[in-house]
């Protein structure tokens, strides 16, 4: 049973949902109903438990209009208000089909969808609704270990555009409003019901894949992800073929919280990717890779997110290591490692939650969340592959994903799977000293790791490293200039580390300014860094350059580290700033930079 879910589909398992709705821009709801398909699993089923965050409920019939009992349970305050409703006797009965129509709208509080006014997108003429489904905005399952299929009618003002990850199967229109149908035929967890309401147009980008997004930044999206199909083809050639037909992206308004969302068909993504250069592409490549890790092989339980995140970081740096050479796989994973580091030092290293399946037992995952499932379940695949071979260990992974598609799966799964595999492959013993139990609960860095090398990697440290030693003494702008974006980034975490405690002089950062035009750069990798070490370094001109880059965009990544930092040297700018502008921001990011900074 996962414990993140109130629902019962061991139960009355839910096979597919039909969801029915329209989308209110006035009083920022999605209304309608659900019709819930489920086969009962055994004789004595008498509920049906469905989870709900938030969602108002009003009634619940079957699908020919006769009424259903239904109560709501108890809310726990991070899983929301199981949603019961009773099956009548003549309906009960191991293995049979039994339909609930669920007549429910969101509210003002649901945490799966972010509504914005006109002014708060790029074209400032028509609103935007997006969903980020932590919570679902359905009643429905709402567990990773089961899986369903959907079908969505969706109803819109037009010329609104909505979207959905699933299958686009045809519009009506009927005076001025739009219904679109929907369609995503193959089984998929809940948090990977998606939708995207808006000023949308599509511009194709490959053979099977479009970008969507305000016609403001359509154009610059399709150059900056021009290299998707490579990515499918990579991906494809590395596991088995990508089975989900459409691969879309979706360039969202700036206060989407996360980097990247793997919706199916529809990746979700931020516009602070927009670096003009392509050089932040490599998200495309996680959000690929996620279509074998995670939506096809998935999780069964969130405590082992790193079967999702690990398997995906692993699978994006294969990706970008087949296109730009295995020196970029390592380059990745030093990078990586930095953030492992940076993550634990902030959790502390003993800290549960910096195990590789940390107990999240009363834990709201949002608090949990660090670089742990990705950089230490990158590092777990890294050794087990240093102990196989590449070539051995990449039949492995193929295997696997053929092995465990449409499944959720445990740890313990993927574990048996990889231990039996080699056994038989006569590889008994060169696998015989992992030391599983130390990878999977131990918290802190990885106790076995394996050393990756770079000589671009050591080419910008050492630049960080003359910086600190000399002020800038005989450095001149070319050495940083001439480097790839990869290493402009390792250039600053590691003066951010090195800068750890005891920060650069001021004098320092002005004539490193001066050289490399670091404050007039419009790279969010950058910026976030830069800013970070200015104010470390009492750079007091820099607080409106980053009081404005806290409003143009609400990336998490971003947005919480510097408020952090400003709460540092300005606690009263940082905090009436975040109040001012806190409508702007994501409930999830709201939340959690209000944490932060302990408002
Ligand atoms: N699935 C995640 C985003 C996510 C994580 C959503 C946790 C909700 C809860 C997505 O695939 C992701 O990991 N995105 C990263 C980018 C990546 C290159 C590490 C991001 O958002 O920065
Ligand atoms: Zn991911």
């Amino acid at each position: 049973m996962d414990p993140s879910s109130l629902s019962n589909p061991h139960e009355a398992k839910v096979d597919s949902i039909h969801m029915v709705l329209s989308v209110d821009f006035s009083n920022s709801t999605l209304s309608g109903y659900v019709d819930v398909h489920t086969t009962l699993q055994s004789d004595n089923v008498s509920q049906l438990i469905l989870d709900s965050n938030h969602l108002a409920i009003s009634k619940a019939t079957t699908v020919d209009n006769q009424p259903l009992t239904h109560q709501l349970g108890a809310t726990h305050e991070v899983f929301g208000t199981p949603v019961i409703v009773e099956i009548p006797v003549a309906s009960r009965g191991a293995n049979k089909q039994f339909t609930a129509r669920v007549y429910y709208s969101t509210t003002k509080a649901s945490p799966a969808l972010q509504w914005l006014t006109s002014e708060q997108t790029a074209g400032k003429r028509h609103p935007y609704l997006f969903s980020q489904c932590q919570a679902s905005m359905v009643p429905c399952q709402d567990s990773p270990s089961n899986k369903i299929r959907y079908q969505a009618e969706i109803t819109v003002q037009a010329p609104l555009v909505a979207r959905m990850s699933a299958l686009f199967t045809s519009q009506v229109q009927n005076g001025d409003l739009i219904t679109y149908h929907f369609n995503q035929d193959i089984q998929i967890p809940t948090y990977l019901i998606a939708i995207a309401v808006g000023n949308l147009v599509s511009r194709d980008i490959g053979p099977r894949s479009k970008i969507w997004s305000e016609p403001e930044m359509v154009e610059k999206g399709a150059y900056e992800f021009a290299n998707t199909e490579k990515f499918i083809q990579a991906g494809e050639d590395l596991l088995t073929p990508y089975i989900w037909k459409k691969y879309d992206l979706l360039l969202l308004p700036p206060s989407f919280p996360y980097g990247g969302m793997e919706n199916p068909m529809l990746t979700f993504l931020t516009p602070t990717l927009l670096a003009g250069d392509r050089s932040l592409e490599n998200v495309v490549a996680h959000e690929i890779a996620h279509s074998w890790c995670g939506n096809l092989v998935t999780n069964r339980y969130w405590s082992e997110f790193f079967l999702n995140e690990g398997f995906t970081v692993f699978v994006e740096r294969k990706i970008v290591g087949r296109m730009y050479g295995t020196e970029m796989f390592e380059f990745e994973a030093i990078n990586g490692l930095k953030h492992l580091h940076d993550d634990i030092v902030q959790f502390g290293e003993a800290n549960p939650l910096t195990a590789l399946r940390p107990n999240l037992e009363g834990i709201d995952p949002d608090d949990a969340f660090s670089s742990v499932p990705y950089e230490k379940g990158f590092n777990l695949l890294c050794y087990l592959q240093s102990l196989v071979g590449v070539p051995e260990f990449e039949a492995w992974l193929k295997s696997y994903i053929s092995h465990f598609s449409h499944q959720s799966i445990t740890a313990e799964q993927m574990r048996t799977y990889f231990v039996d595999y080699f056994t038989e492959k006569g590889k008994k013993d060169s696998i015989a000293n992992v030391d599983w139990d130390s990878w999977f609960n131990k918290p802190g860095m990885p106790h076995n790791q394996v050393e990756f090398t770079s000589a671009l990697g050591d080419t910008a440290k050492e630049l960080a490293k003359r910086w600190v030693s000399t002020n800038g003494e005989g450095i001149g702008a070319t050495e940083f200039k001439v480097f790839n974006s990869q290493q402009k980034i390792l250039f600053l975490d590691t003066l951010l580390a090195l800068s750890e405690g005891k920060s650069l002089p001021i004098e320092t950062i002005e004539k490193m300014d001066q050289l490399y035009e670091l404050s007039s750069t419009g790279n969010s990798e950058y910026r976030a860094k830069w800013y970070t070490i200015c104010l470390r370094s009492g750079l007091t001109r820099i607080q409106p350059k980053v009081t404005a880059f806290l409003i143009e965009q609400g990336r998490m990544k971003f947005v919480r580290p510097l408020y952090r930092e400003l709460n540092k040297v300005n606690r009263e700018l940082a905090t009436s700033h975040f109040i001012q502008h806190r409508d702007f921001y994501h409930n999830i990011c709201s939340k959690m930079v209000a944490k932060d900074l302990q408002i």
